[in-house]
């Protein structure tokens, strides 16, 4: 039975998969991410304290501690996993929380970690209970248990593996258990990007993509990029195609104005789910507060996308906020829709 175990092909499965959304695999995006922290823009706290993290290990000869990211999507949790591995010189295996549905899932991809190397989990708030048991031994003592049979003929065999280090990403810190939380040594919340940041990393993917940008394009679309560098990415190469189609191939501010006016996104960055969000809780619920269930069953989308996507931002720039007894529309929403209090 431990050999059926451990012979597990996660590969098989598909658990261990790159992760990435549909638009992270095309190659563009993949080569737009920096590969090191000398390309890096932002997070300079963050950066500073993984590049002590990483030398100190190496000075040595150990492995990191484990990781804990936290912070909305698109902030760069996956990209500076890649980076860690990068300058670790060690491999990267990448999965996430919803995928792991057994305790076997995990033992699988773990079995086949070598000395050092790195385990992203994304979601990690996700993962089963019955997968989350298996985690503690194998981030405090590198080893995972198996009980064989049951009752008076149970047996247990405890498994060694080597050294690797876990890189936990969660957009919801608060749901993960204590015990969980407590096992990572180095724990960083990501920020969103400044308009100064958002507009060197423009530059950076325009020239990657061989496409010219203007001083004025960039920080247009940096504006309208949610403080987030894969939203700024993705912009970029909506105006990208326009310009070429209908224009002279450059991003300038008009080129991005137009562009962005089909694609539904106004001045401050916000989709037609961001502003019926706010819509909902002005015309349904009076500007609030409310809570969250009820918006989400007003609007038939996903509490965890209302959560984890649309609020985090809108909170940032306060046309939300978030009270003891609910969300509430902030006078600055009102004004940036156009609606009378
Ligand atoms: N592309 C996406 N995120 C980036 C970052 N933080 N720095 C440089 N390029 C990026």
């Amino acid at each position: 039975m431990a050999d059926d175990i451990l012979s597990y092909s996660s590969e098989k499965k598909g658990i261990v998969t790159p992760n990435l959304t549909s638009e992270e695999q095309s190659s563009d995006i993949v080569s737009l991410r920096p590969s090191s922290f000398s390309e890096y823009i932002g997070q300079t706290s963050t950066v500073e304290t993984l590049k002590i993290a990483i030398q100190a290990a190496k000075m040595r000869n150990e492995s990191l501690e484990h990781i804990l990211f936290h912070g909305p999507p698109g902030l760069g949790k996956t990209t500076v996993s890649h980076i860690i591995a990068n300058e670790m010189g060690k491999d990267l295996t990448v999965t996430s929380g919803p995928t792991l549905e057994k305790g076997g899932d995990l033992i699988g991809i773990l079995t086949n970690l070598g000395q050092g190397d790195i385990l992203f989990i994304d979601e990690i708030h996700r993962i089963p209970k019955i997968v989350e048991e298996f985690l503690y031994p194998a981030m405090e003592d590198f080893a995972v248990d198996f009980v064989f049979d049951k009752g008076i003929h149970a047996r247990s065999h405890r498994y060694q593996l080597k050294q690797f280090v876990l890189i936990g990403a969660t957009t919801r810190v608060g749901l993960l258990s204590s015990p969980l939380r407590d096992r990572f040594g180095i724990f960083r919340t990501l920020d969103f990007y400044s308009l100064d940041q958002l507009i060197i990393i423009i530059k950076r993917s325009a020239a990657i993509l061989h496409t010219i940008v203007s001083n004025d394009g960039a920080i247009e679309l940096a504006k309208r990029s949610r403080g987030t560098p894969r939203i700024a990415n993705r912009l970029l190469k909506r105006v990208r195609d326009y310009s070429q189609v209908r224009s002279d191939g450059k991003v300038t501010k008009e080129n991005v104005n137009a562009a962005l006016e089909l694609e539904g996104i106004d001045n401050l960055g916000l989709t037609s789910l961001d502003k019926n969000y706010l819509k909902t809780i002005i015309n349904f619920y009076g500007g609030g507060p409310v809570g969250i269930e009820a918006i989400s069953a007003t609007l038939q989308e996903e509490n965890d996308t209302l959560v984890d996507v649309v609020e985090p931002f809108l909170l940032k720039i306060g046309l939300v906020l978030r009270t003891s007894s609910g969300r509430k529309a902030s006078s600055k929403a009102y004004q940036h829709l156009n609606i009378k209090p």
